[in-house]
């Protein structure tokens, strides 16, 4: 399952990051926190609640888990894990704040509710550089990081400071969603991210009756997964309590973990696990997971 990529490094043979003069941490080929990028086509498919429910199903298992929450322009992360405070400075670090064993950090920490932001390219990439260096993870084993939807900028920032990231792309099973999640894939490659699965998200509802009701159509999740030649790690169910959790800062896989929808979650959680890190090779030197 290992993927072959060339990633391209940084001045110095680095991954980039350092350029205030700070290791990042995250980019060497020594650090043993997986990365993984949570990716969608367009908004609204569920890339953040896959996000966070993932993320809780890891720390559940017993993993150290952060969450960078890099979508600037809809941002939703610190609602749905309840954080209301904004990080605090210490030392010139920055303290993520924490929820259900996860810290988390988000671009909607340092920009004013309702403050619209143009976020461009060099900006965003500095962020992201900041969000590596400046804040005091600790010792993370995985960094889940809520990517904006579509492929732009973020990503571009992601294959250089990070170039050992994992990018998982949520889709909902109707084609026309698939065929917009196809196109983020393949962009994704282009920047020498690496693909490593596709999470099929409100792929049936469970009604009264027992029976399963494909509201959205069936099969997407699949297709793709065979036509990018990865795993289709995982089918989310649509279950009202997912969207509520979302919405009271108490995700379902905490306050409802042997339901449907969060043994879902945690069936991708324990794959991505499983899974084991990917393998980079760069020309010279062979890179071996830890
Ligand atoms: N499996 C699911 N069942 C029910 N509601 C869901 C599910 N996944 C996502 N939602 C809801 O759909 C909306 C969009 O999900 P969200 O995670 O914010 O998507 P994205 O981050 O891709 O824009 C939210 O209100 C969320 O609570
Ligand atoms: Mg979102």
């Amino acid at each position: 399952m290992a993927t072959e990529h060339q990633h391209a490094p940084g001045p110095a043979g680095q991954p980039l990051g350092h350029e205030l003069g700070r290791p990042n941490r995250f980019g060497g080929n020594d650090s043993r926190t997986r990365i993984l990028g949570i990716s969608s086509g367009k908004g609204g498919v569920g890339k953040s609640s896959v996000t966070v429910n993932v993320a809780v199903s890891l720390a559940r298992a017993g993993h150290q888990v952060g969450i960078l929450d890099a979508d600037v322009y809809g941002y939703s992360v610190p609602l749905m894990l309840g954080l209301t405070e904004a990080p605090v400075i210490d030392d010139n670090k920055i303290l993520p704040p924490e929820a259900y064993g996860i810290s988390c950090i988000s671009m909607g920490f340092f920009v004013g509710e309702d403050q619209p932001v143009m976020w461009r390219g060099p900006m965003l990439h500095k962020a992201l550089e900041q969000f590596l260096v400046d804040v005091a993870w600790g010792d993370l084993d995985f960094l889940v990081i809520d990517m904006p939807p579509g492929t732009g900028d973020v990503a571009l920032s992601m294959g250089q400071y990070l170039p050992r990231s994992e990018v998982f792309v949520v889709t909902t099973p109707q084609p026309a969603a698939q065929r917009v999640a196809q196109k983020t894939a393949y962009m994704a490659r282009k920047l020498n991210l690496t693909l490593r699965g596709v999470i099929e998200n409100m792929s049936w509802f469970t009604g009264d009756d027992g029976h399963r009701y494909e509201l959205f159509g069936a099969g997407g999740g699949e297709s793709l997964a065979q036509s990018l030649g990865v795993p289709l790690i995982g089918q989310v169910p649509l279950v009202t309590a997912v969207r509520e959790g979302g919405d009271r800062g108490v995700p379902v896989t905490v306050s409802d973990p042997d339901g449907e929808a969060s043994r879902a979650f945690a069936e991708v959680a324990s794959k991505i696990v499983e899974m084991g890190p990917t393998r980079i090779y760069r020309s010279e030197l062979r890179v071996n997971p830890v």
